[in-house]
């Protein structure tokens, strides 16, 4: 399973679910590839902002070595499932896909707690330190689901 995570300028919420999702497939023992990315150029070539940073190490998770890029045509072909966060990245995303084959992979994040709601990740970056905690919150919430979902749909031992 290859998933990849989009936000804006991928430097808070799509590395900050790319680190929760990697933490929860290693203790969970899923084998997966995982990335994020952005749709802004602003910040191409940067580590996650500090508070990002900040809030996943209060949690374990290192998410350091991230470096933001922007969303490519050919993730459609990388990834098999593409989660956004919100209604301005289902759209950027919707205008590239080719095919209805690569817009079946796209969804919103949120839609693994709340099917079929289209629900924002809350956007922290113009706000403090409170605002990513709430936002670390809901991204580990929808994590855990798509882990359960993986583990359901796990094939068993041969
Ligand atoms: P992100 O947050 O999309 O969660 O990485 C943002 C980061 C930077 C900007 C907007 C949102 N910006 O406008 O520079």
């Amino acid at each position: 399973m290859k998933i990849l995570f989009v936000c804006t300028g991928n430097i808070c919420r799509s590395p900050m679910a790319e680190g929760i999702l990697r933490s929860k497939l290693s203790k969970a023992g899923i084998k997966a590839e995982i990335d994020s990315c952005g749709f802004e150029s602003f910040h191409i070539g940067d580590h996650p902002d500090n508070r990002a940073q900040s809030i996943c190490r209060n949690y374990g998770i290192d998410i350091s070595g991230h470096v933001a890029r922007l969303f490519r045509k050919n993730d459609f072909d990388s990834f098999d499932r593409i989660y956004v966060m919100d209604a301005s990245h289902y759209y950027s995303v919707s205008r590239i896909a080719r095919s209805a084959a690569d817009l079946k992979k796209v969804d919103y994040m949120l839609n693994l707690q709340y099917p079929g709601q289209d629900l924002p990740v809350d956007d922290p970056w113009y706000h403090d330190i409170h605002a990513f905690e709430k936002t670390y919150l809901q991204l580990d919430a929808a994590c855990e689901r798509l882990i359960e979902q993986l583990l359901s749909s796990k094939p068993g031992p041969q």
